[in-house]
C-alpha cells in the first residue's frame, strides 16, 4: 500500500486547493480591517486609497475624483475575483509602480476570503 501513502498527501493538497476557490466572506470581513485604514466601501468616499464600492467589474485606475498613480491608470486591468486575488498577493509585482503602500495578503485562504467579502460588500 505504499502507493496510497504516496498519493494520499497529494490528494489532500488538491483538496485544500479546491477549498481555496471558495472564500469565506465572514472571515474576509476581518481581513478587510487592514484595508479599511485606506479604503472605504461607501460610494465616492475616497481615503488614502480609492473607494472600493463597485470595485468588482471596474477598470483599474478609473474612479473619477481619485488621484491614481500613472501605473494604475495605465494597468488596463478589470477587477474581478481572479485579478483581485493576484493583485492582493503581491501588489507591487502585479502592478509595477502602483502606489498602494501595502505588502499584500500572503495567506491564500485569507486572500480568497477578503475577495469573497469584497464581492459581497462592494455592491
Ligand atoms: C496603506 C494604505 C492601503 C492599504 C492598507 C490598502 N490599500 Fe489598496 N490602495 C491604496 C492606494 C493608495 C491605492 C491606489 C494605487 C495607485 O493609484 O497606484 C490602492 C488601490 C487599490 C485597488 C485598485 C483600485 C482601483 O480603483 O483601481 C484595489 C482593488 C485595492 N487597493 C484593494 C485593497 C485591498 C482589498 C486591501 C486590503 C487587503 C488594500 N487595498 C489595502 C492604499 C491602500
Amino acid at each position: 500500500m505504499t502507493w496510497l501513502r504516496r498519493t494520499l498527501p497529494l490528494l489532500l493538497v488538491f483538496a485544500s486547493h479546491g477549498a481555496l476557490a471558495a472564500g469565506d466572506p465572514a472571515s474576509g470581513k476581518t481581513v478587510f480591517v487592514q484595508c479599511s485604514a485606506c479604503h472605504s466601501l461607501v460610494a465616492g468616499k475616497n481615503g488614502i486609497g480609492p473607494s472600493l464600492h463597485g470595485v468588482i467589474g471596474r477598470k483599474s485606475g478609473s474612479l473619477a475624483g481619485y488621484n491614481y498613480s500613472p501605473a494604475m491608470k495605465a494597468a488596463g486591468i478589470t477587477w474581478g475575483e481572479d485579478t483581485l486575488f493576484k493583485y492582493l498577493a503581491a501588489p507591487k509585482a502585479f502592478v509595477p509602480g502602483n502606489k498602494m503602500p501595502f505588502m499584500g495578503v500572503k495567506d491564500d485562504q485569507k486572500r480568497a476570503d477578503v475577495v469573497a467579502y469584497l464581492k459581497q460588500a462592494s455592491q
